[in-house]
């Protein structure tokens, strides 16, 4: 099993597309396993896309991300790193393929609805950066239990 953080960016929570999105990553198949709200710091901007430090766009990724607040999951599945970001498609949505939620709902590189971490290593980070242990929750199928 893996944990990947995702974000929804403030395009994807101006333009009330929340619900759709959860929608296709757990009808997936991915489980929640965190889940909030908020508004992002320019510390953690600073820390999450210090990769970026340096480029020209930096400046606009920071305040694009705090136009609103962001909703912030982590979800857990097999492979979950590589699923999530299949199912996100390209950073560039415009070019996102048909069927992926950039693809079918993007034309931008930095309004493309989605942030997911891009590897195993990379998730491993950015899951506690966003959330303290005790906002993440394991929870057994309870369906499994109740089969009468
Ligand atoms: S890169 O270019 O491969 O080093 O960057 P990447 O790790 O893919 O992350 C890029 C994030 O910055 C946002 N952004 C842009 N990227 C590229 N070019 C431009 N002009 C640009 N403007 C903003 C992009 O949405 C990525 O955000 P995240 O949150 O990582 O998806």
């Amino acid at each position: 099993m893996e944990r990947t953080l995702v974000l929804l960016k403030p395009d994807a929570v101006q333009r009330d597309l929340i619900g759709e999105i959860i929608t296709r990553l757990e009808r997936k198949g991915l489980k929640i396993t965190g889940l909030k709200m908020m508004r992002l710091s320019d510390e953690l901007l600073n820390e999450h896309y210090s990769h970026l430090v340096g480029r020209s766009f930096f400046p606009e990724v920071k305040s694009f991300m705090q136009l609103t607040p962001v909703v912030a999951l982590c979800l857990e599945g097999v492979e979950a790193v590589d699923t999530v970001r299949a199912l996100c498609g390209i950073t560039k949505a415009r070019e996102a393929a048909p069927g992926t939620i950039r693809g079918e709902f993007a034309m931008s590189v930095q309004a493309n609805l989605i942030h997911c971490s891009d590897s195993l290593e990379t998730a491993k980070a950015e899951v506690p950066r966003f959330f303290k242990a005790e906002e993440l929750f394991e929870y057994k199928d309870i369906l499994e239990t109740y089969v009468y």
